[in-house]
């Protein structure tokens, strides 16, 4: 997820739990590898394997390119984005408008598959709009090119980020292919783990938005689906110490200037559903060094333990 899951917010969704964490999206605009960003989004330094690299672009040779040289940085897995509705994308024809053309959708797999000699997966929505939602054709076409796995999530483009995921159409590609089918969309409990992968008959399921300030949501749905049992909610004191490290690794990541405006939509999203929040998120967008950063955060938390502990 683009602006979400850089190295340090993988690392910490692994260490949670997730079996796999894919990098923000690499264009495969060669001239922009140079840049900043490109060049925090190829860092890969300390990560566990499987490295899941993902490229988005709609010229197949500029996608084979993009995936040798990420293979070459520590790409261990190359995943295509034939997801992202964004306009900076689409218009360019990448990303989810790509699912408008089946031909060039098979040229660039095709491309990739045959440029590297790691797995390829794909990553796609289900249709340009709901009168158009060729996405089991479209996964047919990916398992003929060699794609490895395929992640789908449950929206059309049109749809954007609105109304509830459907996952029917991902019922459909299951059972289109063999290849190992992932469900997206809307995935937030436990329970709703389950509940998709019984659904669909996928073989994993793809959490995004859910993980934002809830990292430990990984270990959540492994333990519930190991045991049929919930994890106690962590309490305030292991929400600060999770959140502790996480920051810590941001501003040794990006440097502090940087780390410390990266962290503030983290610390948001931890604080949330919190007493409080929205006066300690003001506070926080006004923190200029790490050190006031991290000490106002540990002071918030410590209050809301104070209190959890004094309701018990
Ligand atoms: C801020 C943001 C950035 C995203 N960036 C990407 C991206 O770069 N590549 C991609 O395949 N999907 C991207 N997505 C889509 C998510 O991977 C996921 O498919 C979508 O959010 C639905 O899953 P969820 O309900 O679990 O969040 C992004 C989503 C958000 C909210």
């Amino acid at each position: 997820m683009a602006g979400v899951t850089d190295r340090p917010f993988r690392q910490l969704c692994r260490a949670q739990g997730a079996g796999l964490a894919v990098s923000e999206m690499v264009s495969s605009n060669a001239l922009l590898w140079g840049s900043k960003k490109t060049q925090r989004r190829i860092d890969h330094a300390g990560e566990d394997a499987p490295v899941s690299v993902q490229i988005a672009g709609a010229d197949p040779a500029m996608m084979a390119d993009a995936a040798r040289f990420n293979v070459d940085h520590g790409a261990q897995i190359i995943d295509i984005n034939m997801g992202c509705p964004a306009k900076k994308v689409c218009n360019v024809m990448a990303g989810s408008a790509l699912l408008q053309d089946e031909t060039l959708v098979g040229r660039i797999l095709e491309a990739v598959v045959a440029a590297v000699d790691v797995p390829v997966t794909l990553k796609i929505r289900t249709g340009w709009d709901p009168e158009h939602r060729n996405a089991p054709a479209v996964a047919r076409i990916a398992e003929q090119a060699g794609i490895q796995a395929l992640a789908v999530h449950g929206r059309t483009r049109a749809c954007a980020y609105r109304g509830e995921a459907e996952h029917d159409t991902t019922r459909a590609i299951k059972a289109a292919v063999t290849i190992p089918v992932i469900a997206n969309g809307d995935i937030t409990s436990p329970e709703r783990a389950v509940t998709v992968l019984e659904q669909t008959g996928a073989d994993a399921v793809m959490i995004g938005r859910a993980a934002q300030g809830r990292p430990w949501i990984f270990r959540e749905i492994a333990h519930f689906m190991a045991t049929g049992e919930h994890l106690p909610e962590p309490a305030p004191a292991e929400i600060c110490r999770v959140l502790t490290s996480h920051l810590e690794n941001l501003y040794a990541f990006y440097g502090e200037y940087t780390g410390v405006r990266m962290a503030r939509k983290h610390i948001a999203w931890y604080s949330k559903h919190q007493r409080d929040g929205n006066r300690f998120r003001q506070r926080i967008n006004r923190t200029e060094t790490a050190a006031e950063q991290l000490e106002y955060v540990q002071r918030y938390f410590s209050v809301l333990e104070e209190q959890q502990e004094l309701a018990a």
